[in-house]
């Protein structure tokens, strides 16, 4: 492993949400004591390191930044800044940068590109077909098995995927996607949309830290995506995580590495893309095994979350490894055995349109339950200085535990001391994997 001494003194990471708090936690952590600013951050990562009023988005004004300030390694949070080319940038000053150029991010930007790539090289997921005109993709879609699955092209901040339970529904989200802008700000063409088949069972999230063809997985994790208990109601950022997602055993794990995470590894370096930053593989766990329902080439939020308090191996040692195509000299991978949870705490309305300013009140960090962290991601100051909402996803409260009851436990305790008005939460964050190894295993 790097010498602290070799490492970083000063860094950048870039974005405003919950798994920028955790990623500045974790690099705040190292033992290599680094400076860290955080552009734009909010009103959470305020309180550990300095943030400056740089919207994730504005590549010149973050690049000036970093001259100015100095910085020596720049972490991205976000899509859209690599989707706008900021690590490209950085590599030509010369700077080091955990994330991928323009050409990887594409693999988050276009979902037609990743299939293409995911077909071409034979790793599983699901059939699927591109179109432009809405005509072809109906006659398409009449073929195919209902639910059928309706998605956009570009970035669409979540809202680009309809799940359609019927051909009918599959139809009018045909109408509405293809309306749609590209909001991947790469190109000024035609919407286009991929019509997929609806896969079937458990879904795990699988971050993947890669160096061209060097890559180290992260504990597993599963998301909870919809809004309500019980997996119902739209979809949404993410409501919740647990770590480690057991339904993800060694074998499967093992299964996962060598028919996805390896061949997509390899897949990517071979069309010629140097990939460097997290590869966050979306896997439906299917009756007939794990496929592929997405590549994300950032952090997951949140996962990251859970993931990151669970890595007893030093965060920056292994991104900056990454950075500088050293990933071997890392070693393999220390890891907590604490199980964890993180309940995210949404504003009312979201994932639709949601109030902003509520004054949030928060249990003073000595009244928190034992191994429990707010991280906050729609957070912001008012002008009398309280804190107040500044997004849907208001805060994430992540806990440690022996077991995973413990962990959720000490989440939800924490979570009842939280309050802002119309506040909810999911209750059911992590049962999942209490639920599966119970009904798994004899009496
Ligand atoms: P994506 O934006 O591709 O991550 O899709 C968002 C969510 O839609 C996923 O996390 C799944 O829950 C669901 N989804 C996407 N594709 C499929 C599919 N082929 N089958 C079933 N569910 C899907
Ligand atoms: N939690 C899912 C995502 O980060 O895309």
């Amino acid at each position: 492993m790097a010498s602290s001494s070799s490492l970083p003194r000063s860094i950048l990471v870039v974005g405003s949400g919950g798994r920028e708090h955790a990623l500045v936690r974790a690099l705040l952590a190292s033992p290599a004591a680094p400076r860290i600013i955080c552009a734009p951050g909010n009103a959470g990562i305020a309180v550990e390191v300095p943030c400056v009023p740089v919207a994730a988005d504005d590549i010149r004004a973050l690049l000036a930044l970093v001259q100015r300030e100095k910085i020596e390694f720049v972490v991205v949070g976000p899509e859209v800044p690599l989707s706008l080319g900021l690590a490209d940038r950085l590599r030509e000053l010369s700077i080091p940068v955990y994330g991928p150029g323009a050409d990887g991010a594409r693999l988050e930007a276009s979902k037609i590109f990743t299939k293409e790539i995911l077909l071409k090289y034979n790793i599983p997921t699901a059939p699927a077909a591109f179109f432009e005109e809405a005509a072809p993709a109906i006659a398409y879609l009449r073929t195919r098995p209902a639910p059928i699955v309706v998605k956009a092209d570009g970035l669409a901040a979540g809202k680009g995927v309809i799940v359609a339970p019927t051909h009918a529904e599959a139809e009018s989200a045909v109408h509405q996607l293809l309306a749609l802008p590209d909001q991947s700000k790469i190109e000024n063409r035609k919407s286009k949309i991929l019509l997929e088949d609806c896969l079937f069972g458990e879904e795990t999230s699988i971050l993947v830290v890669v160096s061209g063809r060097d890559y180290v997985i992260l504990p597993t994790s599963q998301d909870h995506k919809r809004i309500g208990d019980g997996d119902t109601g739209p979809n949404t950022g993410g409501m919740g995580t647990y770590s480690p997602a057991e339904v993800v055993t060694p074998e499967l794990l093992a299964r996962i590495e060598n028919e996805i995470v390896r061949p997509s590894v390899n897949a990517i370096a071979d069309e010629g893309i140097a990939f460097c930053g997290t590869l966050f593989v979306g896997i439906m766990l299917t009756p007939t095994g794990p496929s592929v329902i997405e590549y994300n080439t950032r952090f997951g939020d949140p996962e990251t979350q859970v993931v990151l308090p669970r890595l007893a191996t030093d965060l920056l040692a292994l991104l900056w490894a990454a950075a500088l195509g050293k990933l071997p000299s890392v070693g393999p991978l220390a890891v907590k055995p604490d199980y964890a949870v993180c309940v995210v705490i949404a504003a009312r309305g979201y994932p639709d349109a949601y109030a902003k300013g509520d004054v949030i009140t928060l249990p003073s960090p000595t009244a928190l339950p034992p191994a429990t962290t707010i991280y906050h991601a729609g957070t912001t100051t008012n002008a009398t200085g309280q804190l107040v909402t500044n997004g849907g996803r208001v805060l994430g409260v992540t806990a440690l535990g022996d077991t995973l009851e413990e962990a959720r436990a000490r989440a939800y305790e924490a979570c009842a001391a939280i309050s802002f008005k119309d506040a909810h939460y999911r209750k059911d964050i992590g049962l999942k994997g209490l639920v599966a190894p119970q009904a798994a295993s004899p009496e």
